[in-house]
């Protein structure tokens, strides 16, 4: 008799769960580092875009906590301004200063660094 194949069972499983539940076999990228192709590139060296790292979020939340409802999974697609994030919204749904820390002063350059190499 021939021995049930494991690996395709797995895909399958995963393939179907899946469907029901996008990115259920996925694991999260790691740094993301957002990129202002608009803004001065002096001024960008000075103050760099914000980086997100999934690795920091991922030891208190799932997936989704963010996905899909403050963020799409693709960098660059949700925009994202402090003049939203003033009311509340997007990474200031947590950095209220009260779950994380706020978006002040004190804090612009915890999220806005380049990303270490
Ligand atoms: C909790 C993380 C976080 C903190 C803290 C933070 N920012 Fe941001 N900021 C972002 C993200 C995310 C974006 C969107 C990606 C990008 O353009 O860097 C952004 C965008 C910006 C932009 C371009 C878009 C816009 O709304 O004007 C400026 C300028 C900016 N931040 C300045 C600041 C300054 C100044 C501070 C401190 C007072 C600050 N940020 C603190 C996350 C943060
Ligand atoms: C605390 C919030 C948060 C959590 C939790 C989170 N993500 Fe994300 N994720 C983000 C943000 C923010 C982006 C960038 C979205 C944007 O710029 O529009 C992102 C982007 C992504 C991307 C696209 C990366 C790229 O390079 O385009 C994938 C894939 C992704 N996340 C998967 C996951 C998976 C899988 C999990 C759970 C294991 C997860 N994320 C958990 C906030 C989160
Ligand atoms: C679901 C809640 C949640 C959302 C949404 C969220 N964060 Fe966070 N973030 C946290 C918590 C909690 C911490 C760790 C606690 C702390 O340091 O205050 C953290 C830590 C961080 C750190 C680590 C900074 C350091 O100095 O250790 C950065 C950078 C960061 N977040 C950026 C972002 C950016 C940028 C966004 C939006 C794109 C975002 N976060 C969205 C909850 C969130």
């Amino acid at each position: 008799m021939k021995k049930p194949n494991y690996i395709v069972m797995l895909l399958l499983g995963c393939s179907v769960l899946l469907i029901i539940k996008p990115g259920f076999c996925q694991q999260a990228p790691g740094d993301l580092q957002y990129d202002r192709k608009d803004a001065d590139p002096e001024k960008l060296e000075t103050f760099p875009p914000s980086i997100f790292q999934h690795w920091i979020h991922r030891v208190r939340y799932r997936c989704d906590a963010c996905h899909d409802t403050l963020f799409k999974m693709k960098l660059g697609v949700t925009p994202i301004s402090h003049d939203l994030m003033d009311k509340g919204k997007l990474c200031s749904a947590c950095h209220n200063g009260q779950i994380a820390f706020d978006a002040g002063f004190k804090n612009c350059n915890r999220c806005h660094v380049t990303e270490e190499k």
